[in-house]
């Protein structure tokens, strides 16, 4: 066990503020009143960001519009803000997304996270979270659970893009003692997280009566967890994560997609009927477990949510909130969803 750290941040940049578990970390912290310096929020936009997410906090913190690839911007924010803090969500998230066009994952989640890093290193940010993913570990077998010493195996051009970045971050604490804190989380669900992603993709879909497309044999295992347990787990590390260490999240909560996806079917009254198997995602990791002792050690975090009440609480908020799906959906969505799921 490490000796846990003792930080108090104030005015905190939160990048990809706007994107679903940015969004959930910037509500809980304003709703918790964590920061005294307030927060910054620090999103382009993409597809997947939001304001809508924020629209009833959005005087309780400040926005700027802009690409952690901007290095003026970068700095500059930081500057204008006094940011002491930086938690660092922004990325290109989706697995799909990462075949279908792997470039823009490199230059937003490598460039830029090298770019946010610099431009903290050089104004002496006291602690910089770097949100990681376990997709860097790689697949797993039927046994065992990734620790914080499996080593790096990524398979997609997104966890390939997310190990590099964690690798540079590595690089900056060893070398100049920078003061980041990798965690490394598994798959989350909750409100707001945008209907390309499976949960959310599979209540939008059976609401409709559409298809709800399981990649291959439906097999593969995933670890889920809520996206507010994974928002209090990056707090626990913001005040006592030790710099240098990196810290697995995860709930003990491992199921196959086949149930996942009957889970959603029951929770809205809908038929099995609707499942269609769809050739197989490439190169689809079979299964991720997190092991998140450490965590729950050495800095006291455990999940409170329990996964059948999750389920339930999301399932509900996307039936309550159809006029924020149907409008995420519109546009750019239908083009991918047109190219991934209708030439399969
Ligand atoms: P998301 O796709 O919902 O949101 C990403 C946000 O980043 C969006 O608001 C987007 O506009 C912003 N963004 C993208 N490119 C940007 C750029 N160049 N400059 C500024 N902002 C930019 O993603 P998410 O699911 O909320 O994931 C957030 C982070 O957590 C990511 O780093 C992801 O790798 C990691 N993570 C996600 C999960 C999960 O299950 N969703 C699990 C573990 C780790
Ligand atoms: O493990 C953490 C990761 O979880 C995060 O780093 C990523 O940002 C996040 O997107 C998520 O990656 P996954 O690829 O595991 O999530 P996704 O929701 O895309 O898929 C979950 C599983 O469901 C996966 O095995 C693929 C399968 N799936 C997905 C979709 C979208 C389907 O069977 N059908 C689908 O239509």
């Amino acid at each position: 066990m490490t000796q846990p750290d003792s930080y108090t941040p104030r005015t905190v940049l939160v990048t990809g503020g706007a994107g679903f578990i940015g969004s959930n970390f910037v509500r809980t912290a304003i709703e918790e009143q964590r920061f005294t310096g307030g927060i910054v929020v620090l999103d382009n936009l993409t597809y997947a960001g939001n304001l809508e997410n924020l629209a009833d906090l959005k005087d309780a913190f400040a926005f700027v519009h802009g690409d952690i690839c901007d290095a003026d911007l970068v700095r500059k924010t930081l500057e204008d803000h006094a940011v002491d803090t930086v938690v660092h969500f922004a990325a290109e998230s989706h697995v799909d997304r990462s075949i279908l066009g792997p470039l823009v994952f490199t230059r937003t989640n490598v460039l830029g996270t090298h770019v946010l890093l610099e431009a903290s290193r050089q104004r002496d940010i006291g602690k910089f979270i770097h949100v990681s993913t376990d997709e860097v570990y790689g697949s797993l077998g039927p046994d065992g659970a990734f620790t914080e010493n499996t080593p790096i195996a990524p398979t997609s051009p997104y966890s390939a893009s997310k190990a590099a970045s964690d690798l540079i971050v590595q690089a900056y604490a060893k070398t100049f003692g920078f003061p980041a804190v990798i965690t490394r989380c598994s798959n989350n669900y909750g409100p707001f997280q945008f209907p390309e992603k499976l949960i959310p993709l599979m209540i939008t879909n059976a609401v409709r009566d559409l298809p709800l497309p399981v990649y291959g044999d439906g097999l593969n295992v995933r670890d889920w967890i809520h996206t507010t347990d994974h928002t209090r787990a990056i707090l626990a590390v913001l005040a006592r994560g030790v710099p240098g260490e990196v810290y697995n999240i995860g709930g003990l909560n491992e199921w196959t997609n086949i149930d996942i996806v009957r889970l959603v079917l029951r929770l809205l009254g809908k038929p099995e009927s609707l499942i269609t198997h769809v050739k197989d995602r490439l190169a689809h990791d079979r299964r991720y477990a997190i092991d998140p002792s450490k965590i729950r050690a050495d800095l006291g975090w455990e999940p409170l949510i329990a996964f059948e009440d999750g389920m339930r609480q999301t399932v509900d908020w996307y039936l309550a909130r159809q006029e924020w799906w149907t409008r995420v959906m519109t546009g750019e969505y239908q083009d991918y969803y047109k190219k991934q799921y209708f030439s399969r």
